[in-house]
């Protein structure tokens, strides 16, 4: 697929079919993370690729509370997307400017991974909703650093592609010719 065409196509899936994930398919995608741009190159990221069946049944429970994300329960494996410390450039870079790059480089290497599940035929749905204390206990995190993002990743059983709902190019592009 052209990257037009998957930027069409990709859209979070809220239900996953039995089959489950390749290790070696997490991997090629968090290889792509890996190959983001980030502020002064400063990488401020770890991922933790699940498809243990217990690690992801706990997870499971770390992301569907509160009646939401109910989905989660049939999600075969996960992306956990923790922030590390970035390098000095881009922390004096991101003070002087008062800017929180370390935030938008784990969304760009994020949409990273979403854009190469797609192009291997997987779905994802990045989530925002989960409790940290019970990931970190999970995997293990210590307890000082941050939980940004966990992708759920596996593959749809959900018929065709849902229209976008979006906001008209006209109201978002200021285009200055
Ligand atoms: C930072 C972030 C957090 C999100 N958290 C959740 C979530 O917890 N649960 C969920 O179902 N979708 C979540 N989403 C998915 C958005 O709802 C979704 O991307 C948006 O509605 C657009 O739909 P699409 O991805 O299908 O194009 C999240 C997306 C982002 C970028």
């Amino acid at each position: 697929m052209d990257f037009f065409e998957l930027a069409k196509t990709r859209e979070s899936c809220r239900s996953f079919s039995d089959k489950m994930v390749e290790p070696e398919l997490l991997t090629k995608c968090v290889e792509t993370a890996r190959l983001a741009p980030s502020a002064c190159n400063g990488q401020p990221w770890h991922f933790f690729a699940v498809s243990n069946e217990d690690k992801v049944k706990q997870i499971r429970t770390c992301v569907h509370t509160a009646g939401i994300n109910a989905f989660a329960e049939k999600v075969p494996s996960f992306i956990v997307v923790v922030e590390e410390k970035t390098n000095i450039s881009s922390r004096l870079g991101a003070r002087i400017n008062d800017n929180d790059y370390t935030q938008l480089d784990i969304g760009i290497a994020c949409a990273h991974i979403c854009f190469a599940a797609s192009e291997l035929g997987l779905s994802t749905c990045i989530l925002g909703w989960f409790t940290e204390k019970g990931l970190k206990e999970c995997l293990d995190i210590p307890k000082s650093k941050r939980i940004r993002l966990v992708i759920a990743v596996g593959y749809s059983d959900a018929k065709p592609i849902r229209e976008k709902k979006r906001q008209p190019l006209a109201e978002i592009l200021t285009q200055i010719k």
